[in-house]
C-alpha cells in the first residue's frame, strides 16, 4: 500500500539507493537534501522532527512535513508539505514540493503523491493549497490537473527562465 512516512531508519537501505540516484538526476528539485546531508540519516530524522514543530529553520522558512511516499518497502518519492506561504512561496513554490524518483517515473506516482499530500493538508486544516508548476513540466502540471488544480495564473519569476504556472486546490 502507498503511504506517506516521517523518515526513519526502516527505509535507510532505500533511501540511500534513491540518494544515489537523486545526485545524478538532473531534474531534481533537491528535497533530498532539504533537510541536511542525506548521507547522515539521523541527523535528517531529527531536522525532519525540529523543521515540522517549527524549530532550528533556515530564515525564512515555515515550518514543513518532509515525507517519504513507500511502495511495498520502497521509497518512490519525497513531498514536503508546507504549513504556511510565505510572500515568496505565495508567487512561486506553493505549500507543497514533490518529487518522484528518477527510475520510478513515468509510473503514476506523481499524481499518488499528490493524492496523499491533500490528504495532510486536510490534517493540518488548510483547504486551499497551492501548488506552482513551471510551464514545461507537463507531467507535474497534469497530475496537479488530476487532483482538481484551477489554474489560476502564470507569471514570470526572477531568474527563472521559464513560466510559472500557478493552481489552486481546494479540499
Ligand atoms: C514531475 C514528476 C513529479 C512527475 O512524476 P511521475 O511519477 O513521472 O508522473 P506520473 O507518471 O504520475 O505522470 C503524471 C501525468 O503526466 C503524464 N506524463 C508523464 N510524462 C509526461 C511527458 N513527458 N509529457 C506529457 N505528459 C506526461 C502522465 O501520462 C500522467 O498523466 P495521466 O495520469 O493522464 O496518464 C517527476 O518527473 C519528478 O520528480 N521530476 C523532478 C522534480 C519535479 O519536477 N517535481 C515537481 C515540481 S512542480
Amino acid at each position: 500500500m502507498l503511504r506517506l512516512v516521517k523518515p526513519t531508519k526502516k527505509y535507510e537501505k532505500s533511501w540511500r539507493e534513491a540518494v544515489e540516484e537523486f545526485r545524478k538526476d538532473s531534474k531534481t528539485i533537491k528535497l533530498w537534501e532539504v533537510l541536511g546531508n542525506p548521507d547522515d540519516l539521523d541527523g535528517i530524522i531529527r531536522n525532519a522532527r525540529l523543521h515540522s514543530q517549527g524549530k532550528n529553520l533556515p530564515a525564512g522558512w515555515v515550518p514543513y512535513d518532509l515525507l517519504w511516499m513507500i511502495d511495498g518497502d520502497e521509497i518512490v518519492g519525497i513531498a514536503s508539505i508546507r504549513h504556511g506561504l510565505t510572500p515568496f512561496l505565495f508567487k512561486a513554490g506553493g505549500h507543497i514540493g514533490y518529487e518522484v524518483k528518477p527510475s520510478k517515473r513515468g509510473c503514476g506516482y506523481a499524481n499518488k503523491i499528490l493524492q496523499l499530500s491533500l490528504k495532510r493538508f486536510e490534517k493540518l486544516g488548510i483547504e486551499k493549497i497551492l501548488v506552482t508548476v513551471f510551464e514545461n513540466n507537463v507531467a507535474s502540471w497534469k497530475a496537479i490537473e488530476k487532483n482538481g488544480g484551477k489554474l489560476k495564473n502564470r507569471v514570470k519569476v526572477e531568474n527563472e527562465k521559464d513560466t510559472t504556472r500557478r493552481y489552486w486546490i481546494k479540499l
